[in-house]
Parts: structure tokens; C-alpha cells; sequence
């Protein structure tokens, strides 16, 4: 559920009517509605019933200062995955104990940062990496919560690029190698290893993957329990997908996600975190843009508009579909036509629907992709030297710019010619 519709005929962010902000902000520009933020983050903390939970919003699906400052408002924890995002959430307002910092590949400057801010659990990757955090927070006095990422060797069925837990990913240690290197860990000066994790992937739309992955993270809680080890936390990552194509069947509820996992590790006794992205914003943003030329060919009429795949990659990079809606509803019986819908950039690539029925549209209409709000700002970039484009939060009646479009002069501020060429 989110709060992007029709009201008097056009389409409003909460009370903020779409054209408005159009008109002041210029197209294209992501719109995030705080009320939508709002409720996937109540609904998704109250699927759990009793147990003992953490949520740890995944900073990379959206890393916008102000998204950031209401999760954070609201009691949310992070997961970083990088130095950059750790200053990030800081500034936002964070507090050290309810960040978890994953990432595959941590850099020693970015593990030192993370000990040194106090952050609350580092998850380890690698052999490697316990042995330089071991010897990182033995030189710094400290001793740090870590977890070890676990791979389950579990295909969570998305797409292969943002698929995670099976053996030829790169991510986790594989689970079979995971209790020797849990009693290498307890040997480690400086580390205090109490938590699995695991994150098997992302946009997942079944159950199974995901239990099937928990069941295995339960067994090696109770195999090191057995040994005496003191496993009191899991960390169960995030990835529930959130519906994009709205004519085929739905990804599962938070509630019903909650359910399987108060079966599984409902009488554990551990203190559960989960690390969603996409469930929390997917939703909460759209993406706002014009048509800028209609091209009649032989074969397909194509509708060109105003962002491009810099600004919203995730077609191109995963073939994943947005809906596109009008943002001056159509009439019940408005006359429709089949169109492709494509950006400007040079690159065939660049397109974000074929042969879509939408109602007839003309040049200089205004148009909303949606369920933008996740991996949609946080993955743009300048490629064509086009500018990276603004955020807006509406919030209610209100709504501010909450990052801004940047000057040509300000691309360029990090340009500077070699001396012979100047
Ligand atoms: N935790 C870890 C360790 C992760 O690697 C990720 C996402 C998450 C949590 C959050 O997953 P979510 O709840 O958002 O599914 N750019 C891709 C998605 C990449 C996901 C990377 N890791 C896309 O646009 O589909």
C-alpha cells in the first residue's frame, strides 16, 4: 500500500499534488512519501509477534539523508556496507550500537572507522577479515561484537544478479567451513563472536529460499550451542521482494514472512535483526518524468522521456519492470495505444517498457514510474553528462528538496586538465 493517488484527477504524493512539483523542481526528480516510509517500517517491525527483533534498514537501497534521519526518528537500526555509508548514517543520526556493518570486501581503513565509531556488529566474510579485525581491535584496546555471514548454498529463485547465497557467489563463508572458523573466532583476541548471518539475496518472492536458508542458520546455532558457544543473536539479512508488476501474483506479506519466521526460530531464544532495503522504500518513492518526443516508427511507436537509464538503472541492469502511470488520470474510456518506453541516453539499453497499452499520450505529458524508491537514486549516475537528479520528500502537505540538482558547474568541480593540456 502506498500513498501516490489520484485526487481531483491528477496524481498526489500524500496531499501534494504531482504537477506542483513538476513545476517548481523541474523533471525528472524521485518523490519519497514519508507516510508510505512509515507504514512498511510498522507493518514489517509488527510481523514478528513476540519475538525479540532489530530492524537494520539496508542504507544502499536508499541513501537519502532525510530517508535516512525518519528511519532513524523512528528507532531504526542500519546495515552499512561501506566507510561512506557509515559517516552517512552517523550524520543522519544513528546511534553506533544499532548499526551492523556487512560488505564483502571491508577495507582495513574502513574496518578501523567502524571500530573506532563503536559500531554494534561487524559481520565477517572471510577468514582474512577476522584475522585483520582481530588484530585492528587488539591494537586498538577494543573488543567488537562480530557475526559470521554464513553462505547456505541456497538459490533464493531472483534474478542472478542479485542472487547471493549459492556457492558460486562470492558472498558468506561457505556453512560447512562455518563452525571451524566460529572456534577460530572464539580463539581471536578482540572479537566477540555471538551471531550468524545470512542474506541469501534480494527481491525474493517465495518463502521457501528464505526458509530453507533460516533452517540451516538454526541448525548451526544449535550445533554451536551444543559446543558450548554462546550464539545469542542472528542476523537473517534482508531481501522480501515488493510487488512491481501489478498483474502478477504478489510477493509474500511481511505477515506471512513473520509467520514462517516465528516457526522456525519462534523457541531459540535469540535476538533476531533483519536488514530490509526494498520492502521499507521500494514503495515509497516513484519516479516523475516527461515525454519529451513521440516517434512514430514502422514498427513501434516509441515514447521518449526525460530520465533516462542514469537516473533509474534497474531495467537495464536487471530487466526490471516499473510501472508507468499518467499523472493526469484518464478518463474510463480514454483511447489507449502500444508504446516502448524509452529514455534519452545514447544506448538501446535505455528503455524501461516494450509494448506497453497505456492511455494515448502527447508530448510534454508528465508521467510516474513506480516503486522507484529502492536502488533507484542510490544506483544513478552522470553517464551523458547528465546531471544526477533531485529528491523531494513529501510529508503530508508538506515537502521539501531534500537533495538537490547539482550545477553543470558543480559536475565539473572535479575535472581538472593535466598542466600540458591546460
Ligand atoms: N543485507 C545485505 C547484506 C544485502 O546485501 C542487501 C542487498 C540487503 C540486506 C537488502 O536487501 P533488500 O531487502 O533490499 O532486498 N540493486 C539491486 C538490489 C541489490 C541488493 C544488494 N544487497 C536491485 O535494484 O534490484
Amino acid at each position: 500500500m502506498h500513498h501516490f493517488t489520484y485526487k481531483h484527477g491528477v496524481l498526489h504524493a500524500e496531499n501534494v499534488p504531482i504537477p506542483d512539483l513538476a513545476a517548481k523542481v523541474g523533471t525528472p526528480f524521485y518523490c519519497y512519501s514519508t507516510a508510505t516510509l512509515k507504514r512498511h517500517y510498522d507493518v514489517f517491525r509488527a510481523a514478528f509477534g513476540k519475538l525479540d527483533t532489530a530492524i537494520h534498514f539496508a542504507v544502499k537501497s536508499n541513501p537519502n539523508m532525510a530517508v535516512l534521519r525518519l528511519l532513524a526518528n523512528w528507532g531504526s537500526g542500519f546495515d552499512i556496507v561501506s566507510g561512506g555509508e557509515l559517516r552517512l548514517v552517523l550524520q543522519a543520526g544513528a546511534r553506533p550500537e544499532n548499526i551492523v556493518f556487512s560488505g564483502v570486501g571491508k577495507s582495513v581503513e574502513e574496518l578501523e572507522l567502524a571500530v573506532r565509531s563503536n559500531v554494534g556488529q561487524i559481520n565477517i566474510e572471510s577468514e582474512s577479515e577476522m584475522h585483520t579485525l582481530s588484530t585492528l581491535a587488539t591494537k586498538l584496546g577494543r573488543t567488537v561484537r562480530v557475526a559470521l555471514r554464513v553462505n547456505p548454498h541456497v538459490d533464493a529463485q531472483t534474478h542472478a544478479k542479485i542472487t547471493t547465497g549459492t556457492k558460486e557467489n562470492k558472498f558468506g563463508i561457505d556453512w560447512t567451513l562455518t563452525p571451524d572458523l566460529y572456534r577460530k573466532a572464539k580463539a581471536l583476541p578482540g572479537l566477540d563472536p555471538r551471531a550468524i548471518a545470512v542474506h541469501i539475496g534480494s527481491q525474493i518472492t517465495d518463502l521457501k529460499p528464505f526458509e530453507d536458508a533460516f533452517l540451516r542458520v538454526r541448525d548451526l546455532a544449535l550445533m554451536l550451542r551444543n559446543e558450548g558457544f554462546n550464539i545469542d543473536h542472528l542476523d537473517l539479512g534482508g531481501g522480501l521482494g515488493v510487488p512491481y508488476d501489478f498483474s502478477a501474483i504478489p510477493p509474500p506479506l511481511p505477515a506471512d514472512y513473520g509467520a514462517m519466521v516465528m516457526r522456525v526460530f519462534g523457541n531459540l531464544g535469540c535476538k533476531l535483526s533483519f536488514e530490509p532495503g526494498r520492502l521499507l522504500v521500494g514503495n515509497a518513492g516513484i519516479l516523475v518524468s516527461k515525454v519529451v518526443v513521440l516517434k512514430t516508427g514502422i514498427e513501434k511507436t516509441f515514447a521518449i522521456i526525460d530520465a533516462g537509464m542514469n537516473d533509474l538503472m534497474r531495467p537495464a541492469m536487471y530487466d526490471a519492470r516499473h510501472e508507468m502511470i499518467p499523472v493526469c488520470e484518464p478518463a474510463a474510456n480514454a483511447a489507449s495505444a502500444d508504446y516502448e518506453i524509452v529514455g534519452p541516453v545514447c544506448e538501446s539499453s535505455d528503455k524501461f517498457a516494450s509494448d506497453v497499452t497505456l492511455p494515448t499520450l502527447a508530448e510534454g505529458d508528465l508521467v510516474a514510474l513506480l516503486t522507484a524508491g529502492a536502488y533507484g537514486a542510490a544506483m544513478s549516475s552522470v553517464y551523458n553528462t547528465r546531471p544526477l537528479i533531485p529528491e523531494v520528500l513529501v510529508d503530508g502537505d508538506q515537502w521539501a528538496v531534500v537533495r538537490r540538482r547539482p550545477s553543470f558547474e558543480e559536475m565539473m568541480a572535479l575535472e581538472q586538465l593535466p598542466p600540458w593540456l591546460a
